[in-house]
């Protein structure tokens, strides 16, 4: 089987499960059912053993409604910069499809991922509403900087767009899986449960195809843009994951919580490790692509997103 055959099998099956296990954010979650209301002081709002900050001095000393409402600013802000991510990655993928020919293989998945997100945006926003926090997501320059210089890139440099798709989806999908694993089922509340569960089984296929996308890429490369992609993507993956995985410049004016604490917390040895964790696919998938260079891994460790553990790996 050519690499082209594999492709359009793999997308084939993407599509035929993008059928059979998709979500409606209004169907498929009942937001007046009264175990899913909102009150920013529930305790299974609390923040997660994951999240660094639940660990320090100043979280431990404050009273349960206030690491309550901590925590649900926590989990609306990354809901907010999630649907951020998705709008971006939205306009990208039409801009994308919008070029291809007739009887593309992958025309049909991208608007089946396309739907998806835009479902993904509905309830990450119905959450923040529900939450009446004023949660701000992405912060504006990096929201201006991804709408004039990302976007395009679909067009421009796709293998370089999947990779910025990659550095949303993947620390994002990687603490909910964690967050899923780790906690006890009365210890969540219903609502991020519900709403997480429906979006990393349709994650699971977005971060798929965006996988082989780059497999089935960038083996055509030039010399010029194979050694770009390899440079580009420390950096990217080192600003990104921050934008997704630290929700500072939310939790700092609207959450109470001291900057100090905040800064603390995301460089603490947890904080770092968190980081390096919540990019080990995409790491795993640059070594296998054979785009971890000497000069790329320099990079890698300068942004702290090399793991000695795994290598690369
Ligand atoms: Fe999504
Ligand atoms: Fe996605």
């Amino acid at each position: 089987m050519t690499a082209t055959d594999e492709f359009t099998v793999m997308v084939g099956r993407l599509n035929k499960l993008s059928v059979e296990r998709h979500f409606d954010a209004y169907a498929d979650i009942d937001w007046d059912d009264p175990k899913f209301a909102l009150d920013i002081t529930d305790p299974r709002l609390e923040l997660r053993a994951l999240d660094p900050l639940r660990h320090t001095d100043w979280y431990a000393a404050q009273p349960p409604d206030v690491r309550a409402a901590v925590g649900c600013h926590r989990w609306a802000a990354y809901m907010k910069t999630g649907w951020h991510f998705e709008n971006l990655l939205q306009r990208g993928l039409l801009r994308h499809t919008f070029a291809l020919p007739n009887g593309a293989p992958e025309f049909r998945y991208l608007h089946h991922e396309i739907i998806e997100e835009s479902q993904h945006t509905l309830m990450f926003q119905e959450f923040v509403n529900r939450s009446g926090l004023p949660v701000r997501g992405m912060p504006w320059g990096w929201r201006k900087l991804a709408e004039w210089f990302v976007v395009p890139l679909s067009r421009v440099f796709p293998a370089l767009f999947f990779l910025f798709v990659l550095g949303g989806e993947d620390p994002v999908d990687h603490m909910q899986r964690r967050v899923l694993r780790e906690a006890d089922p009365e210890d969540l509340h219903p609502l991020v449960e519900r709403i997480m569960r429906i979006h990393t089984t349709e994650e699971a296929r977005h971060l798929s195809f965006a996988r082989h996308y780059l497999h089935r890429r960038v083996p055509e490369l030039g010399f010029v843009r194979r050694h770009a992609l390899a440079l580009i993507a420390p950096v990217v993956l080192g600003i990104m994951t921050r934008i997704m995985v630290w929700p500072t410049g939310d939790l700092i004016p609207h959450g109470g919580v001291p900057r100090q604490v905040v800064r603390r917390a995301n460089w603490s040895p947890a904080g770092r490790q968190l980081l390096k964790d919540s990019v080990s696919k995409t790491r795993k998938l640059f070594g296998e692509l054979g785009l971890i260079t000497p000069a790329s891994r320099t990079l890698w460790k300068a942004v702290g997103l090399w793991d000695k553990e795994s290598k690369g790996k």
